[in-house]
């Protein structure tokens, strides 16, 4: 097993990535918010909503003062806002209750909301160079297959089987070299789908290679159709502005600006009078939006509603007329963006 990590950790030093921006810092408010925006997001999409979030909240003192919004907004397109959610409640705890430290034993950083085994693994390796194995979904294929281990990884028995070998294959020394050669291996070279087997330096030891079973492993998720659901938006216009509305802090997009939904036989007219005091003179149906989430598919279908006239009225809590611009530059979901932004 040494030798798989001293494998790892030449290659890395020759091959692997060296200048990701959150690379070559110690800093544990940098490195945490790295590895929180790369659960489920890749490097590239990361990297400049990384940088402006740093610019914005330069350290946990900022990030905790600031109110939830304007932390969701630079979310806003990157998913999983409840990542940005737990973000800004831990540092505000962070700050009230540890003096703005952040935690140094692994233990106590999984304890924090929205940290898993393998991303408090990560963050206290790269902070401070200690032995953690970490697991995430590229570490996964690339044990699976390089240790030819069968079954899917989501599967309760065939983690446990991975973390073994992961704890197993740990390095005393260069940890932090080793964390990050698997991680750019598993993404650059162990990739999904064609991977670059030739260039890779497991190779005369990966058993799905050596088998030729890198197609079949890991073992695909077992196949369970996700349910298709279907919404309608309207995207209220009038004198240049669209009408927002705040979401409820649960459920999908929770917190975030939206359009306002209707089910599909609603009364478009009817309801633009009683819930947001907005005569209508016509709406035209716009193209379909289909969205993917972990456990069911929406097709959205939005509808662009022409307002004359908005009723005077104690404006309605949570709605916002915002122009375009101000709008996109909310704290609003992608599809909604992708709606507006075509309009
Ligand atoms: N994926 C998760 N953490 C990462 C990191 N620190 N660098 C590159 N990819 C990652």
């Amino acid at each position: 097993m040494r030798e798989f990590a001293a494998m790892i950790i030449a290659w890395q030093k020759l091959h692997g990535r060296h200048d990701l921006p959150w690379q070559h810092t110690r800093d544990a408010y940098h490195i945490w918010l790295s590895e929180i925006m790369l659960q489920q997001t890749q490097v590239t999409t990361v990297i400049p909503y990384y940088r402006r979030f740093l610019e914005r909240f330069p350290n946990l003192a900022a990030l905790a003062r600031a109110p939830l919004d304007r932390v969701l907004e630079l979310w806003s397109g990157l998913g999983y806002y409840s990542r940005a959610r737990n973000l800004h409640r831990t540092a505000q705890t962070l700050i009230a209750e540890h003096a703005g430290h952040f935690p140094r034993d692994v233990d106590a950083v999984q304890a924090l909301p929205g940290i898993g085994r393998s991303t408090a693994a990560a963050i206290c390796v790269f902070t401070h160079g200690s032995c953690h194995a970490i697991l995430d979904g590229n570490v996964k294929r690339l044990f699976a297959r390089c240790f030819g281990i069968a079954g899917y990884p989501g599967d309760a028995k065939v983690q446990a089987q991975l973390w073994r070998q992961a704890q197993l294959a740990l390095p005393r020394q260069e940890v932090e070299a080793y964390t990050q050669g698997l991680m750019d291996l598993g993404a650059t070279v162990c990739t999904r789908g064609k991977p670059r087997c030739a260039a890779c330096p497991l190779n005369r030891r990966c058993i799905a290679y050596k088998s030729g079973r890198i197609a079949e492993l890991p073992a695909a998720r077992p196949r369970k159709t996700r349910p298709q659901r279907r919404t309608q938006m309207l995207v209220l216009v009038h004198s240049g502005q669209v009408l927002l509305e705040k979401r409820v802090a649960s459920g999908i997009w929770g917190g975030l600006w939206s359009l306002p939904e209707i089910e599909a036989d609603g009364n478009i007219r009817a309801l633009c009078a009683q819930r947001y005091g907005a005569e209508v003179s016509g709406h035209e149906p716009l193209p379909t939006i289909a969205h993917g989430f972990t456990h069911f598919k929406l097709d959205i279908e939005p509808h662009k509603v022409m307002v004359t006239h908005v009723i005077p009225r104690a404006a309605a809590p949570g709605v916002v007329w915002l122009s375009l611009e101000e709008a996109l530059g909310a704290a609003i979901p992608a599809p909604v963006r992708r709606i507006l932004a075509a309009l």
